[in-house]
Formats: C-alpha cells, sequence, structure tokens
C-alpha cells in the first residue's frame, strides 16, 4: 500500500474521538458543552462517572498507540511511521468528522511515546502522576510531562527522528494548553480537589 494511505488512515483513526463516543455510549453530555469543553479523559472525568474517564483515556491512547506500532510491525521506514505517529496526533487536535474541533493531545500523545519506547511512556506518565498528585491540576501535570519528554527522548537514546517528532508533540500539546496556561496563571484552572 502506498505509504500516503497509512498516512491518511493514521489520521482519520485520530479523528474518532473516544470522549465523544464513549460519554455517548454512558448517557453522558457531550464533553464539548460541558466543564472546560474538552473532549478528553480530564473532562470526562469531571461527569463523576470514572469508568468513562478510564475508556477515554485508555481508547485515546490505544489510537496514538496502535498506527505507530503496526508501521514499526511492517518495517515502514523510520520517516514515515514518524510521519504516521504525527498524523494520528494531528487527527485528534484536528479531527475531520467533528469540524476540525478535537482535543489537547495528552493520552494520543502517551500512546505514540508508547509505540516509541515503553520506557520514554512510563517516565513520561510518571511525571504526570507526580505533579497530578502534588497539584491535582491534570493540564499542570500535561505541561510538566510535555516539558519533559523530549528529555527523556534524547537521554533513552531515541532515534533523532523519534525524538524531534515527541518535541513536535509537546510543543502542540502545549499550545493546545493555552487557555489552561492562562487559567493556571489567573488562579481559575479547574482543579480536583486536595485529598483529605
Ligand atoms: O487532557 C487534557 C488536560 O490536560 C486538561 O483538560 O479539561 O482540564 O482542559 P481540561
Amino acid at each position: 500500500m502506498n505509504t500516503a494511505v497509512f498516512i491518511i488512515l493514521a489520521y482519520l483513526l485520530g479523528s474518532v474521538s473516544f470522549g465523544i463516543l464513549v460519554s455517548r455510549a454512558f448517557g453522558l453530555p457531550d464533553p464539548r458543552t460541558v466543564g472546560s469543553g474538552n473532549p478528553g479523559a480530564t473532562n470526562v472525568l469531571r461527569s463523576g462517572k470514572k469508568l468513562a474517564a478510564l475508556l477515554t483515556l485508555l481508547g485515546d491512547a490505544a489510537k496514538g498507540w496502535l498506527p505507530v506500532w503496526l508501521a514499526q510491525v511492517y518495517g515502514l521506514e523510520i520517516g514515515v511511521v514518524c510521519w504516521i505517529a504525527l498524523a494520528v496526533f494531528l487527527g485528534h487536535l484536528y479531527p475531520v468528522f467533528y469540524r476540525f474541533k478535537g482535543g489537547k493531545g495528552v493520552a494520543t500523545a502517551l500512546g505514540v511515546l508508547l509505540a516509541f519506547s515503553p520506557l520514554l511512556a512510563g517516565l513520561t506518565l510518571l511525571s504526570w502522576i507526580v505533579i497530578f498528585a502534588l497539584t491535582r491540576f491534570s493540564s499542570l501535570a500535561a505541561l510538566t510531562a510535555a516539558v519533559l519528554a523530549p528529555g527523556f527522548a534524547w537521554w533513552l537514546l531515541l532515534p533523532i527522528q523519534y525524538i524531534l517528532v515527541v518535541f513536535v508533540l509537546s510543543l502542540l500539546l502545549i499550545w493546545r494548553h493555552r487557555g489552561n496556561i492562562r487559567k493556571l496563571l489567573d488562579g481559575t484552572e479547574s482543579g480536583f480537589g486536595k485529598k483529605s
């Protein structure tokens, strides 16, 4: 198959929003119309349905992982693997099925990182968990993980092409969180409360 077809299929897969589909399946409001308006696991969690949030997280991460992993298994050139990684991520951010209004890319990026290197995904997830446990802000945890991920990729001596993709994913992810950054700075960001 032509490599362009793989890249287009990855973009289409990325355009599938598990936040919207899972919320519909659970009879929850469309996440684009409530809370932060983001169709991601964090905003689905605000509905109170933890299972729906978990399925959103797993679905969005799996769709990031699957095409990159398949491309590697089929022995596609590393450059093509990188375009597939970018395509699935851009599909999530700018989905053709939802008028190009998508999510912020945290779970999908984690899936891509998992396909690149389980250790990279593990370290990045660990940094997310630590910052979330300390601050209870999902967005701050994601922003911190995004800043650290390219450094982890470099430290793990991943191929330079993968390091560049991780860097681009981080930049896009931070850009998509610009509203969260504003809210974090002016103290109006919605967190998940301190554990008593
Ligand atoms: O996964 C997105 C998260 O980092 C922020 O989500 O809904 O608080 O904007 P939200």
